[in-house]
């Protein structure tokens, strides 16, 4: 089964051809990273804006790359929620509108099991590809937005090999959420910690910003920790029982400590700091904190694998899933391969390949909403 999947939750705007849940056929992935590098952040109204100019070019290119006519394509999936309202809307409305034209079945995936099931995708060149074309393909020119993950394209890594193995605990760790999951199986999930403030990621993108690292936050501090001692400054870790999480603590330990490390009062505005800090500082504030963050995740995901003793695999999913040091610190646990840690459509095709099995019916073209904030268990 052959399906198209479609994302524009937030600032990456993509579309992907998937076989059978699993194999890539083609993958497509604009950012608009280069744009709200400017702003430091992103700008939902300039978001939606570009995933209207660029929606229609990606999911043709991913169809050419594909080399798929729409006869080919047995269904169309697309992220309906959570997320940014404009920008689901042009996803959304993109999705309906083909269905209906193509007459095809459409699914309405949440973000949060996309990313989840982006475990599921295999890094390995799909069968129905030349020889020697590679398996993922980024926009290209017609697209203003910066190419992202186009380094990580080649990498022959193979992630195709076992597969994980329920019940399962996902650790999902993005820009807006982080969660652990419990899964019992295909397309049932259960939230059993959650963080009651900041998101991990969130919590990377706002260090990142006081030490005056680029935007996306994430990137930028695993950049400058490589050349930090990630032992030079100790944040205290969360005081929240059980499997939940809090992060807004952590970014307060950070800005203090920097602020005291600086000499400046409390009350000095954290965009200031940064022209105060060395480089080595930024590196020092950035590896160290990195290490806490980590840290974090691990002891709760220890701490869940005590409390769900049945638990069969661990698999990390979203943005911060890139990150080397978690990979590191969790040698067991699956991860997406690098460039499907991030947004994309391959795991949005995934995730609706397997809601397909779960016996999910397709959804209305006519009727289908958006829900900028649901949970993953509605
Ligand atoms: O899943 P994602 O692409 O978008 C959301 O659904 O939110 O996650 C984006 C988040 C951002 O906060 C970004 O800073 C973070 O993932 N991120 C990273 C890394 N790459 C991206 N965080 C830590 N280390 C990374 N290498
Ligand atoms: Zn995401």
């Amino acid at each position: 089964m052959k399906i198209l999947g479609i994302e524009t939750s937030c600032d990456e705007t993509a579309a992907a051809v998937v076989l059978d849940g699993r194999e890539i056929v083609s993958n497509v992935v604009v950012s608009q990273i280069d744009i709200f590098a400017e702003y430091g952040g992103v700008i939902p109204e300039v978001a939606a804006r570009s995933h209207l100019e660029v929606v229609l070019p990606v999911i043709n290119k991913a169809l050419s790359d594909a080399g798929c006519s729409w006869d080919e394509i047995d269904a169309i999936a697309v992220t309906h929620a959570p997320g940014l309202l404009g920008s689901l809307l042009i996803g959304t409305l993109t999705a309906r509108t083909l269905a209906i034209l193509h007459n095809k079945p459409l699914y309405a995936v949440h973000h949060l099991k996309s990313h989840v099931y982006a475990n599921w995708v295999s890094s390995e060149k799909s069968s129905t590809l030349e020889p020697g074309h590679p398996p993922v393909f980024t926009g290209d020119a017609l697209c203003r937005g910066q190419l992202d993950h186009g380094e990580h394209a080649l990498e022959s890594e193979d992630f195709s090999g076992n597969l994980p193995t329920f019940p399962l605990l996902a650790l999902v760790v993005s820009g807006g959420h982080t969660q652990i999951l419990y899964m019992s199986g295909h397309n049932q999930f259960e939230i059993v910690g959650t963080t009651v403030d900041d998101a991990v990621g969130e919590c990377f993108d706002k260090v990142a910003k006081i030490l005056g690292l680029p935007y996306p936050g994430g990137p930028s501090i695993a950049k400058a920790a490589e050349k930090g001692d990630a032992n030079k400054y100790r944040f205290p870790h969360p005081k929240i029982k059980g499997l939940d999480f809090s992060f807004s603590g952590l970014k307060t330990a950070v800005l203090r400590t920097v602020q005291k490390e600086v000499n400046v009062p409390i009350s000095c505005p954290s965009f200031q700091l940064k022209e105060l800090l060395s480089e080595k500082q930024v590196c020092d504030f950035a590896a160290s904190f990195q290490k806490t963050a980590v840290d974090i995740l691990v002891e709760k995901i220890n701490l869940a694998l005590q409390k769900y003793p049945d638990v069969r695999s661990v698999v990390v999913a979203g943005g911060v899933s890139a990150n080397k040091e978690l990979r590191k610190a969790l040698p067991e646990a699956f991860f997406p391969a690098p460039f499907l840690s991030g947004d994309n459509g391959a795991m949005v095709g995934a995730a609706a390949y397997y809601e397909i099995k779960s016996g999910v019916k397709p959804t209305e073209p006519y009727s289908l909403n958006i829900y900028p904030r649901i949970s993953i268990e509605s």
